[in-house]
């Protein structure tokens, strides 16, 4: 197959590339587009080296699929002209995410949906696929009423300006700053932009993007997400009023069975989920599963994944597989 990375110097690009390796992804053909100033470079895909070419030669080259991580802007600018060339873009931004005709997919719930006319599909918010992995098999069983999320989220989301910002504040390098304030030793209440309702973009997305994966409106949620001095992963802590009442053990019993996720929950044996651990996996990790006493049909979760991966890169790239796998490209 011929494959294009669009974004391929960039963080989640590099994070593509390696795990499309890991994965055996039948590639033929790899086209690594990066913006104009990158054209030329270098980049190692399977230990052999590419040129990183233009936006224009990638689309005139046809490629099958195309994965984009270059930023909201670039996609809603070039993922229609690769549609025009017959080429199915899988989108990492939030450029298409809530377009009514375009699909947000979890592989592991809703990929049955595509079909050969979806040309373009949307990746969703790194923070909302490890949450969605790990809630979509209790919203079947029980039906979610209402969340209260908070987030916990590792700089590398931002990009690789925000790295270096970290790298450099822990080196005590004057840098340029990706954040407004130093990150280092510090917590940001601040992902992406403010709206004029007072939540922040991110916010937004875990609210929205949360409602039409799971194909319910009617599930009211709130979300507070918050930067923090991690590079391996994000987490939340999600509390969920179902409408049903659950048995504890068989509730976690579900979730350990579920596809894409993993129970690390003996806090006895201090067994919990942490991003230093989740790095690098391609698994949702969730533990700390708790009944809130304070409310009826309640409970406490803490969700934990490697946003690089599993947020972004691992699910675009099994977006992909299911196209291959089930005849779609
Ligand atoms: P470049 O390296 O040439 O700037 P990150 O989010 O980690 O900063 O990465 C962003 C990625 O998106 C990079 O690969 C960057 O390429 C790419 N990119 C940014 N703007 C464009 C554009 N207009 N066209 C194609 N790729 C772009």
């Amino acid at each position: 197959m011929k494959i294009a990375v669009v974004g391929a110097t960039g963080l989640v690009g590099q994070k593509i590339l390696d795990v499309l390796t890991e994965r055996n992804f039948p590639i033929d053909e790899l086209y690594p587009v990066a913006s104009e100033r990158s054209v030329g470079k270098e980049i190692v895909f399977n230990g052999k080296k590419y040129k990183v070419i233009s936006m224009m030669d990638a689309i005139n080259l046809k490629p099958q699929i195309a994965i984009f991580s270059a930023g909201g802007d670039t996609s809603s600018k070039w993922a229609p002209e690769f549609e025009k060339a017959g080429t199915f873009v899988v989108d990492n931004s939030s450029a298409w995410r809530m377009h009514p005709e375009k699909k947000l997919i979890v592989p592991e719930i809703n990929a049955s949906e595509l079909s050969v006319d979806d040309k373009i599909i949307a990746n969703p918010n790194c923070s909302t696929i490890q949450m969605v992995v790990a809630l979509a098999p209790l919203h079947k069983k029980y039906k979610i009423k209402r969340l209260i999320i908070s987030t916990y989220q590792s700089i590398s989301g931002t990009g690789v300006k925000a790295v270096e910002q970290l790298d450099n504040e822990r080196a005590g390098i004057d840098g340029e700053m990706a954040y407004p304030y130093p990150i280092d030793k510090n917590c940001l209440p601040h992902c992406d932009v403010f709206e004029d309702n007072a939540y922040t973009k991110e916010e937004m997305k875990l609210i929205n993007e949360t409602r039409k994966i799971l194909c319910d409106d009617s599930i009211r949620i709130t979300a507070t997400a918050v930067r923090v001095p991690v590079v391996g992963g994000h987490s939340e802590s999600v509390n969920i009023e179902f409408e049903k009442d659950f048995d504890l053990d068989e509730l976690k019993n579900l979730l350990s069975e579920s596809e894409g996720v993993i129970l690390q929950d003996e806090p006895e044996k201090n067994i919990y989920p942490m991003p230093k651990f989740a790095h690098e996996q391609d698994e949702v990790f969730v533990g700390r599963i708790r009944r809130d006493f304070s409310n009826p049909n309640s409970l406490n979760m803490w969700i934990v994944a490697d946003n690089l991966r599993k947020g972004a890169a691992t699910n675009a790239i099994q977006i992909a597989e299911y196209l291959s796998k089930n005849q779609l490209v």
